[in-house]
């Protein structure tokens, strides 16, 4: 029995030195120590024994036992630390190697004329103002002395969700949520998407975008308005464009106008990028009509306005000379990487 102990602590060691991993090693703590394991079988047959060899032998076995759990505590500290070094030599980092370069996106070309349009108004004492885009039939037209039945409707086919509420066509929408909660003066500019049920082509999108100005004030005039959009054109086209007001008709302005600025690229002469008319109509304005402001609980004999809707999309075609409006919708990173 002593010879099969030494036997057996003789095959554990030589075993364990050969282990590759720590499973390995598991398994031969259960092939030697464990329940069923070899010195359990061993001490099962110490009844058979003298009672003077008893207590020999049983010491020899604890001795074996306790080898045994030496030579595995220190295989597995050997295999750990061999992983370790293994790992420390893969997993080296080489600090000089070049490092993965995330690619920056860029701001949408309407972002970045927005930005700039937004900072001339502001430098001009106007706060910027959001307004909803579902909106209702009252703020989109009716407010804005657009009744139903009323022409003008008809230039603005629209997205209706019922009979009350629809997508809006205008942010003009927004003068009237103004005037409702704020008491003159008033100074705003109001960004946003507005839509139309136009189909797509290289001038139009159901979906796009206006900028809407309100000054409501004591003694605003038209010279007022035309003072101020001459400022804001000379900001965005530089200190040398000219600006025409032509009459036309909103009927939430009175009297109203158009505002072309004279073509950049032939000075009035007319060229393709004007379409041969010498000018380009960027926004229209006006006085806001009387009805409106009372429509808004402010009383227009005492105080008077001027509004203004500018297409965004249109003003920054021309910045950078675009000829088709769909670029900007398609998330080509060909264009957008372009400016
Ligand atoms: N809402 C008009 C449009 O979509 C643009 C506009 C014209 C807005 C005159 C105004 C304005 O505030 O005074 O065609």
């Amino acid at each position: 029995m002593k010879q099969q102990l030494e036997e057996i602590r003789a095959r554990a060691s030589a075993a364990l030195s050969k282990a590759k991993a720590q499973q390995d090693i598991e398994s031969l703590r259960v092939q030697f120590l464990g329940k069923k394991g070899e010195l359990t079988a061993i001490l099962k047959q110490m009844g058979k024994l003298s009672p003077e060899e008893r207590p020999v032998i049983g010491q020899l076995a604890n001795k074996v036992r306790a080898v045994i759990e030496q030579d595995i505590e220190s295989r597995a500290a050997e295999l750990k630390q061999e992983e370790l070094a293994r790992r420390l030599k893969e997993e080296t980092l080489d600090v000089t190697l070049p490092g993965s370069r995330h690619t920056l996106g860029r701001k949408h070309p309407l972002s970045i004329v927005l930005e700039e349009i937004e900072e001339i108004f502001v430098g001009m004492g106007f706060d910027i103002v959001d307004g909803p885009e579902v909106e209702t039939d009252y703020y989109n037209f009716e407010a804005l002395n657009t009744p139903k039945n009323h022409p003008a409707r008809d230039t603005q086919d629209t997205f209706y969700i019922n009979e009350n509420i629809l997508l809006r066509t205008q942010t003009s929408s927004v003068q009237v949520r103004v005037m409702e909660k704020q008491k003159p003066p008033i100074r705003i500019i109001s960004p946003g998407r507005v839509y139309r049920s136009d189909a797509v082509d290289a001038t139009h999108s159901p979906s796009f975008h206006q900028i809407e100005g309100l000054v409501v004030a004591k003694a605003i005039t038209f010279g007022v308005l035309k003072g101020t959009l001459q400022t804001f054109v000379k900001r965005l086209y530089g200190e040398d464009s000219v600006v025409r007001f032509r009459p036309h008709h909103f009927p939430f302005t009175e009297p109203s106008a158009e505002v072309d600025v004279q073509c950049f690229s032939c000075h009035g002469e007319g060229c393709r990028l004007c379409k041969g008319e010498g000018w380009i109509e960027i926004l229209g304005c006006g006085m806001v009509h009387p009805k409106v402001l009372s429509n808004c609980g402010i009383d227009p004999e005492i105080y008077s306005g001027f509004a203004l809707g500018m297409g965004l999309e249109r003003v920054v075609m021309r910045r950078y000379n675009i000829d088709d409006l769909r670029l900007f919708y398609e998330n080509d990173v060909r264009f957008l990487n372009q400016f």
